[in-house]
């Protein structure tokens, strides 16, 4: 029988995406670094509760073609649509089932990462409940869980918001049609409400936000009838009494309390030195909304802080270049680097420098700790007197620094798709698929790309392999010179096979 939820979002269709975050890579690095020996996720078995239509779970199965998939959703027209999208790429590694989460059976575990986005705070409590539970009874020894879920103190706003748009749009019964009365709401708040005080900018806030989230979104999140909201402590506390622990946060800068002032550090410091609770009150001050939390069993031998240690057992990735061609490696002489995302940094240390230089030459692929250490011993002389385990760990120590600095990406794994172009360059499947229903397509590495203009989906829809070089400057009207610089640009972003 369906039950009302379930009509809700087969009538209202809401259109899935990738959530780079949920990557059991991403999971499985942060597992690594925390002491867990996560199962290698190239060949895992990962579930996706509330998969809706395989947005973020497809991908995925068709990055890591080893590893096998199970999305499970209540909402038939979403599964199918995703079944859709599987048919027309040939998968074979992904199942996507229509079926209630409270009904899925445990005896199908066990299940190296299971990933639940957005379902937690959008379920009533029977199915909060179930899904943690199911978590423990399905989590393989060292598996890893991912769940988000909507967060206080700052629910409490998004709370205040939602009560006000539900009272406003109560005698609408279309969703769909209370999304522009609900936008309307706000932005009437916003400009009415008098200027410099506090609810006009709260307001104003809220208009912007409001006005940037797609129809789908505001169906079925600001407007969703379940909006559970939770206290870091009481979501540790749930996981807790099942069989559960919370011992990272699915972003790196919120792992290493990145971000706050030195007079923050030093109020936490004094407040206490247990990371749960630092991390409470730092969620007090952050106003925290939503939280992505990453959850291992309570009998897993994680520790809660990561171990700069740690790092020789992870791959590194970073997009990064040296700015001159052949960067002089002597210790003390200046190299300028730069990363993909525009950041600048002057670096003369030797070690560092070769790091950097050996990972941008990599990139898009990532090195393991081993192979990264072996390069940098062949490209700069060891100081005398210094032992090799010596160096390893100052080596270790130099690239958990960056990872602070986003310079640098910890990793386990890279897609064995992921090719520069061939003699017949081929764009991957999914994203040449994806580009021709929306202007957003995944990158083999799981992260969004915005693929809006008309020229890059040409580019995209030319590379199909059927093209020589010769081919695709005719079909393109382009050089040698863009061609290479394009395919180039293609490969970086993760999106040629071959
Ligand atoms: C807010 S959407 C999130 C979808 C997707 N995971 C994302 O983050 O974009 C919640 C999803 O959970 C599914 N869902 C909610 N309750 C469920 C239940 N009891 N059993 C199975 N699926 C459920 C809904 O159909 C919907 O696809």
């Amino acid at each position: 029988v369906a039950t009302d939820l379930e009509r809700r979002v087969d009538a209202h269709p809401y259109l899935g995406n990738a959530f780079a975050e949920t990557h059991p890579d991403r999971l499985a690095a942060l597992g690594l670094l925390c002491g867990l020996s996560p199962a290698p996720v190239g060949n895992a078995r990962i579930l996706e509760f509330g998969c809706g239509d395989g947005g973020n779970l497809i991908p995925l199965a068709y990055a890591m073609p080893q590893a096998r998939f199970l999305g499970v959703d209540f909402s038939g027209a979403a599964i199918s649509r995703g079944r859709g999208v599987i048919d027309c790429l040939a998968l074979a590694n992904i199942e996507l089932r229509r079926q209630d989460i409270l009904e899925f059976d445990p005896a199908q575990g066990p299940f190296d990462y299971v990933i639940a986005h957005g379902v937690y705070s959008w379920a009533p409590e029977n199915v909060r409940e179930r899904l943690l539970a199911l978590c423990r009874q399905l989590l393989a020894p060292q598996g890893l869980a991912f769940v988000s879920y909507n967060a206080l103190p700052g629910g409490f706003l998004a709370g205040m918001m939602r009560e006000m748009l539900l009272y406003h749009v109560r005698d609408i019964a279309d969703p769909a049609a209370q999304v522009p009365a609900a936008r309307a709401l706000v932005d009437a708040l916003a400009q009415l409400s008098p200027e410099g005080t506090p609810e006009r900018s709260l307001f104003g806030d809220e208009a912007r936000k409001l006005q940037r989230k797609p129809h789908d979104l505001v169906v079925h999140d600001d407007l969703w009838p379940v909006a559970h909201r939770e206290w870091k402590w009481s979501f540790a506390a749930a996981a807790r009494r099942h069989g559960l622990r919370v011992f990272a946060e699915a972003i790196w800068s919120a792992v290493r309390e990145q971000g706050p002032t030195p007079q923050v550090r030093q109020w936490l410091d004094g407040l206490s030195s247990d990371p749960d609770m630092r991390e409470q009150y730092r969620d007090f001050l952050m106003l925290r909304r939503l939280r992505e939390d990453i959850l291992c069993r309570d009998d897993a031998p994680a520790t809660h802080a990561p171990r700069p240690a740690c790092v020789e057992r992870l791959r590194l990735r970073a997009a990064i270049r040296a700015t001159q061609p052949e960067p002089d490696l002597a210790a003390g002489v200046p190299v300028e680097f730069k990363s993909d995302a525009g950041a600048t940094l002057r670096v003369d240390g030797a070690m560092t420098k070769a790091a950097l230089v050996e990972l941008g030459r990599a990139y898009p692929r990532s090195l393991g700790f081993p192979e990264l250490f072996d390069r940098v011993e062949r490209a700069v002389r060891a100081p005398e007197g210094s032992t090799a385990q010596a160096r390893r760990e100052r080596l270790a120590g130099l690239l958990y620094r960056f990872l602070d600095h986003r310079l640098v990406e910890i990793t386990t794994f890279d897609s064995p798709l992921l090719r520069p172009a061939g003699e017949r360059p081929t764009a991957s499947r999914l994203a040449r698929l994806q580009r021709e229903r929306g202007p957003t397509i995944t990158s083999l590495a799981h992260v969004r790309v915005d693929f809006a203009g008309e020229r890059g989906a040409a580019w995209l829809a030319a590379l199909d392999g059927t093209r020589d070089r010769a081919a695709l400057m005719r079909d393109l009207a382009t050089d040698r010179e863009e061609l290479e610089s394009q395919l180039a640009h293609f490969h970086r972003i993760g999106l040629l096979v071959g």
